[in-house]
């Protein structure tokens, strides 16, 4: 009802006004072509909010690969297929580095931490992530010995469930989040552990929230929807209480911080705070802390766990790649613990993981970029400031660069002597220098925990493969597999 009349009211206000400004005003800056928007509320009719990804992919077949659209009064170019976003990205890395807007996170956020950051404050968070992360291990031993013993409390799960039919998302969603609780707090929680589901709670509920319709209003309307009440209000409830917890998290980290021994990303950003606490200027303080820790959070809980679900999809409808995969395995590995190292030797698995990325296409829309200067690209102009949408789907499924895109193929990774086959246009985590932070911990992630369950078990279900759907659940933003049931049967 709520959405039906703030929709009517707004289509009463446009006719309006392009009774009042008749014609489009001309376009000093030449910014690429798009459909032609409304004054105030730009595009908004035309795109549809319950079709996002659908309507920009219309206008892409009606303008090509770089066109713009307009989010209430602001210009957003979109870029699409593998060429443009790498002349973008790539070629162009520096001018594209800049962080879109980005309404839900920057209400909550105001600006802190890494993804929704910039300039010095972005640069300043993104290098003290990536060099915390890298020795707390993306790359040496110790995050990998987590996710290994992270991997058997998900076999032992497995186990428990003798068989019988479960919808896997509850012990992935854990699994994975504990590897994030171990990186940010140092410990991971038991799956029954009350603090732990009501924070899975909150991340789920967020997550749900920013894929809904009233998510995408809330980005195109943030200046009057947090005046105004209704179901999104309940949805950024779930993140600031996520922004409480870890700020319980890190009062009890202050307390007991050891500046000899950090036990954690906590308390390497404890430690930094301290050293510059004469600098008035220092961008080590607690907003920032709180900021950077929820966007490891978030980036790193539901991206993983859905693409570890997604995938699992895909193998119960291709038991014969599921089959393939267990072989090599069998072959490689045999009974001992899955490592990081045997990446190297199972490429069959390692194609298939890549293939999972590639044909998940969790984050289709990318996430928002901004141009840092002025930039002539190809022949438009698009100015400073300007809201930019790599749109990564148009990339993993481009046709040039994927044939057939739409159907699942692990061959595609593998050369002609069976090693991996790397393809630049593999792009799940972005390019350029906003790059995912997170792609080496995501990777060892979807590695440890596919080889250690299929080691261990055969997926199996009662639907019939012809019957399991791989297309994604609608959504206004990420691409969620549908719900589904599994069976994981012991294999020894
Ligand atoms: C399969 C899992 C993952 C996928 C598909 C994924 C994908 C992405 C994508 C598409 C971006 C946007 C890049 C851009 O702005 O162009 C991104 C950014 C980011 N990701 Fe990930 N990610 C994953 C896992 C992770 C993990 C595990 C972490 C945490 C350690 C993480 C942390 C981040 C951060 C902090 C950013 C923001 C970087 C910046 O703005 O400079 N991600 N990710
Ligand atoms: C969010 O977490 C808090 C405690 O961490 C809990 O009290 C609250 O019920 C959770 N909210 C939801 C909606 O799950
Ligand atoms: C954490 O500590 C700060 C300052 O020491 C205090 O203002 C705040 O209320 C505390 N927050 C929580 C959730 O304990």
């Amino acid at each position: 009802m709520l959405l039906a009349t703030t929709v009517l009211l707004l289509v009463l206000l446009c006719l309006v006004w392009t009774i009042w400004v008749k014609g489009k005003p001309k376009d000093p800056l030449h910014l690429p072509p798009g459909p032609r928007p409304f004054p105030v509320i730009g595009n908004i009719l035309q795109i549809k909010p319950q079709e996002f990804l659908l309507s920009l992919q219309q206008f892409q077949k009606k303008y090509g690969p770089i066109f713009t659209i307009y989010f209430g009064s602001h210009p957003t170019v979109v870029i699409c297929g593998y060429d443009a976003v790498k002349e973008a990205l790539v070629d162009n890395k520096d001018v594209f580095s800049g962080r879109g807007k980005m309404a839900v996170p920057e209400y909550v956020m105001k600006g802190y931490g890494i993804i929704g950051s910039n300039g010095d404050r972005w640069k300043q968070m993104r290098r003290f992530a990536l060099t915390t992360l890298r020795n707390f291990g993306m790359g040496k031993r110790s995050i990998e010995e987590r996710i290994q013993e992270e991997a058997q409390f998900l076999v032992e799960e497995f186990g428990k469930t003798e068989g019988e039919l479960f919808d896997p998302t509850f012990f992935l969603g854990c699994a994975v989040s504990n590897i994030i609780c171990s990186v940010l707090l140092g410990k991971r929680f038991s799956y029954k552990d009350e603090r732990f589901l009501s924070l899975l709670k909150n991340v789920t509920g967020a997550v749900r929230f920013m894929n809904s319709v009233w998510g995408l209003i809330f980005s195109f309307f943030h200046g009057v929807m947090h005046h105004i009440p209704g179901p999104h209000q309940k949805g950024i409830q779930h993140l600031f209480d996520l922004r409480a917890f870890i700020q319980e998290e890190v009062n009890e980290s202050v307390k007991t911080l050891n500046p000899d021994s950090t036990r954690h990303f906590i308390d390497c950003f404890l430690v930094k705070m301290q050293q510059e606490k004469e600098n008035p200027s220092s961008e080590f303080h607690n907003e920032n802390l709180l900021g950077s820790s929820m966007n490891l959070f978030f980036a790193g809980t539901e991206t993983t766990s859905t693409t570890l679900r997604y995938g699992f999809l895909a193998l119960l409808k291709y038991p014969e790649i599921q089959a393939k995969i267990q072989d090599e395995i069998d072959y490689v590995i045999g009974d001992r613990r899955p490592s990081a190292e045997d990446r190297t030797n199972i490429p069959y698995t390692e194609a298939v993981i890549c293939e999972i990325q590639r044909f998940c296409d969790i984050v289709p829309t990318g996430v928002p970029h901004s141009t840092t200067e002025n930039i002539l690209f190809r022949d438009y102009t698009i100015p400073k400031g300007t809201n930019v949408f790599p749109l990564l789907t148009t990339v993993l499924k481009d046709p040039e660069q994927f044939p057939q895109p739409e159907i699942f193929s692990p061959d595609r990774f593998l050369d002609d002597k069976g090693a991996v086959k790397k393809h630049a246009a593999f792009l799940p985590f972005s390019a350029g220098r906003r790059i995912c932070i997170g792609e080496g911990l995501a990777r060892m992630e979807l590695f440890l925990f596919l080889t250690t369950l299929l080691q261990k078990f055969t997926l199996t279900t009662v639907v019939a493969t012809d019957d399991l759907d791989l297309t994604p659940e609608f959504s206004s933003a990420g691409h969620l597999p549908r719900s589904y049931k599994m069976s994981a049967i012991p294999r020894h």
